[in-house]
């Protein structure tokens, strides 16, 4: 099927930007009115194409986790690093720039069958995006939650208050040591995964941080679940320029992270490095 009808069958909405919070140089939050259909139909782990300019430059969108929905205020979250063109516009943006929204797309983060007693997220610099709308989710089913967060140093370090709020136990750690503890995010899970009953641990980051998530989780007989970073053009399964190896009886095959990711369950990835 040609790209252009696929993107036709997934649903686009409009969105007005209401505003944008700076959380260090070079890293906002915005926040965008849309439609409560796109609202409701949103699960943790997934995310939004974003169409940036309506002029179609830059010409393909940009993909972004879902960050925050609220929906008494009828708003979708971004939180999201100037990397490159598209979100050095973004930064730009004013309040009342009307922006394209596909969505949501992929596959978010699925929980075990039965109930599970206590969750822990793991989130790496922006990794951290979409583990917040998976907190509320979680909390919302009364299920037990506990965060870590690892930064490159204080600068960087943000949210801790957007988790506390929730009740979720939070802990912060820093390359450098300049707030929380001194070390990795895996250092905090490698010791709790020791001492605590843990049902599942979901995971957003750098590779070689939810490679080492998965390991650890691997060894201490813990579900852990990553969400995969491809590069995307499309994002709806027609160009194939997402594909990730998933282990499967026969050695591997290819999935594409747009569609049945970007979560995959973490002991079926094939890390690049390998
Ligand atoms: C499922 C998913 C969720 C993401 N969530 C977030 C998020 O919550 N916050 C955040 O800051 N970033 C997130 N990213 C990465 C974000 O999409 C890129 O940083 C962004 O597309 C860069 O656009 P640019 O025009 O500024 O950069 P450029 O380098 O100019 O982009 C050029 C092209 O490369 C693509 N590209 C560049 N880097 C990436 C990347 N890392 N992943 C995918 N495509 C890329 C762009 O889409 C564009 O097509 C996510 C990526 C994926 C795949
Ligand atoms: S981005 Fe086109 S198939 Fe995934």
């Amino acid at each position: 099927m040609e790209m252009e009808g696929v993107i036709r069958m997934k649903k686009e909405y409009t969105g007005e930007i209401l505003y944008q919070e700076k959380m260090y140089e070079g890293c906002y939050r915005m926040v965008i009115k849309t439609d409560e259909d796109l609202l409701r139909t949103s699960q943790p782990g997934q995310f939004v194409h974003v169409k940036i300019n309506q002029t179609g430059d830059p010409l393909l969108r940009r993909p972004f986790s879902i960050h925050r929905i609220d929906l008494a205020q009828g708003t979708i979250s971004l939180l999201y690093a100037v990397v490159g063109k598209g979100t050095t516009i973004m930064a730009l943006d004013l309040p009342g720039k009307k922006v394209g929204i596909l969505g949501p797309l992929g596959t978010g983060f699925s929980l075990p069958d039965t109930k599970p007693h206590h969750v822990v997220l793991i989130g790496g610099g922006l990794g951290a995006a979409p583990l917040l709308f998976t907190a509320e989710r979680l909390v919302e089913k009364d299920i037990q939650t506990t965060v870590i967060l690892g930064y490159a140093d204080k600068h960087r370090a943000m949210l801790e208050g957007d988790f506390k709020r929730l009740g979720v136990k939070t802990y912060i750690s820093t390359e450098d040591g300049s707030v929380g503890n001194k070390g990795y995010p895996t250092e905090v899970l490698e010791e709790m995964i020791s001492s605590e009953k843990i049902d599942a641990v979901l995971t957003c980051g750098p590779e070689i941080m939810m490679h080492k998530v998965a390991i650890i989780c691997e060894y201490a007989g813990v579900n852990a679940w990553v969400s995969l970073e491809e590069k995307m053009a499309c994002g709806v399964g027609a160009c194939l320029g997402c594909v990730v190896r998933i282990r499967d009886e026969a050695g591997s095959h290819y999935e594409k992270a747009c569609k049945e990711g970007p979560v995959f369950k973490a002991s079926e990835v094939i890390f690049h490095e390998n």
